[in-house]
Order: C-alpha cells, then structure tokens, then sequence
C-alpha cells in the first residue's frame, strides 16, 4: 500500500507537494491488517501514522525516486499493489553545484521542472503474477473516461477512480474500475473512508483470489 503526497526539493529548506491527506491509503492498509493479511504500507510526508498493528509494517518516503527504490525493493515479496500515493508529476530539476538555499537577494527566479517517471508503469515491467491496484482523482465529468485511460496505459488489474471532490473530505463516492470492464459502486455512496477502504480490501483480495485461480 502506497499512501501519501511526495515531497520534491527545491532545496535543501523548500519542497513542491501537493495536498494529499493519504488517509484513505492509511485507512486501507488498517482495514488489510484487520483482516489478518501481511501489509507493508509506504508512506509520505506529513501523513498519519497507523495504528500499530503486528500485521504492518510502516516505511516512509519523502521523493518520488525513494518511493519508487522501496517499491521495487518490496514488490517482489507480496501479492496486491494499492497505489494511492499521489506521486509528483514534475520535481525541480538541480543541476550539480545549485546552492543548497535560494536567497531572495538573488532577485527573481524560475524553477525548471522535469517530468517524472510513472511509477505504476515502470513497475508492471517487473515480472510478477501479482494484482496492480490503482487510483484516479479526476473532475467528476472526467472521470470514467480519465480512469479507463489510466488503467490501460499504466497495465492495472483495476483502478479506484474518485472525484476530486473526494480530496480533503470525510467521505468518499469512489467506483473500482476492472481491466475486463466491469464496474462496482459501493453501497450507499458516499461512505465514510474507513467504511470504503475495507470494501476496497474485499475487492482487491476477491480479485486476486480469481486471477490467481484463472492462472
Ligand atoms: N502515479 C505513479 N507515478 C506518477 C504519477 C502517478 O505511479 N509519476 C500513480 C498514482 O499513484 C495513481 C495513478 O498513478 O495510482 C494515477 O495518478 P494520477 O496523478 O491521477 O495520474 P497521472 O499518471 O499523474 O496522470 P495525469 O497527470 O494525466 O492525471
């Protein structure tokens, strides 16, 4: 389970985030240890700490590029990948010899900014049978189309796609899209996160359990 916004650098004081609570992702990881399944959850910045659990295991990434070297650190050893982080889509670039602190006295500047990888893509390229679970936060009149278009590019199994209104509230009105086509709603939508997270955890585990079976 991945949960949270990532921290890129400008610096060595300043960061470009985004506003990611990564409840949800943490939500889901408790519902998985509930259920008595191993979890390693990876988590950002200035997300809540889980409950402890002796089920879970809590890593921590800033950037990017630390999330992506505990995924493939990780990977290999489960079965399911929720991918709730919200993963930069630009980090400042910092070329050799930038100085560790702006300064205002240099005057104005700009920041050049470069693409980051996908992660979700790079790692469908590791060879695993396990289930690639991903998620979509889109305006709500984008939504189904922006979540099928991620679904196929980045090779999911299934994807969570949600409205952007879903960011910073209590509850949630989310949809699990599969890569067969078929779409679930949960019951009486919009549910608290918790109440929805555990419906994922069901999902995901149900679905895992029939590819594993269609093998
Ligand atoms: N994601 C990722 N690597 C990135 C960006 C996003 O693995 N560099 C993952 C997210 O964790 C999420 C899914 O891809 O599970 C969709 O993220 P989202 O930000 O909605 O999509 P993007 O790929 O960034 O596409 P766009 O910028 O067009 O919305």
């Amino acid at each position: 389970m991945t949960a949270g916004p990532t921290w890129e650098p400008v610096d060595e004081v300043r960061f470009l985030g985004n506003r990611s609570s990564g409840r949800l992702g943490v939500a889901i990881a408790h519902a998985v240890a509930a259920r008595g399944h191993r979890i390693t959850l990876l988590r950002g910045p200035a997300t809540a700490e889980p409950t402890p659990s002796p089920h879970l295991t809590d890593l921590r990434f800033q950037t990017a590029s630390e999330l992506d070297d505990l995924l493939h650190r990780h990977w290999p050893s489960h079965d399911v990948l929720v991918m709730a982080a919200a993963v930069a889509d630009f980090r400042p670039k910092r070329p050799e010899g930038a100085p560790r602190k702006l300064r205002r006295s240099d005057g104005p500047r700009s920041i050049e900014l470069e693409p980051v990888p996908d992660l979700l893509a790079g790692i469908a390229e590791v060879p695993h049978a396990g289930t690639r679970i991903g998620f979509a936060l889109e305006p709500a009149e984008e939504l189904a189309a922006g979540a099928l278009r991620k679904l196929e590019t980045k090779r999911l199994h299934a994807i969570v796609a949600n409205p952007l209104e879903t960011m910073d509230a209590d509850r949630i009105d989310g949809t699990l899209m599969h890569a067969d086509g078929t779409t679930l709603r949960a019951d009486r939508t919009p549910i608290e996160k918790p109440v929805f997270a555990d419906w994922v955890v069901e999902r995901a585990v149900e679905l895992h359990r029939r590819r594993i079976r269609e093998t």
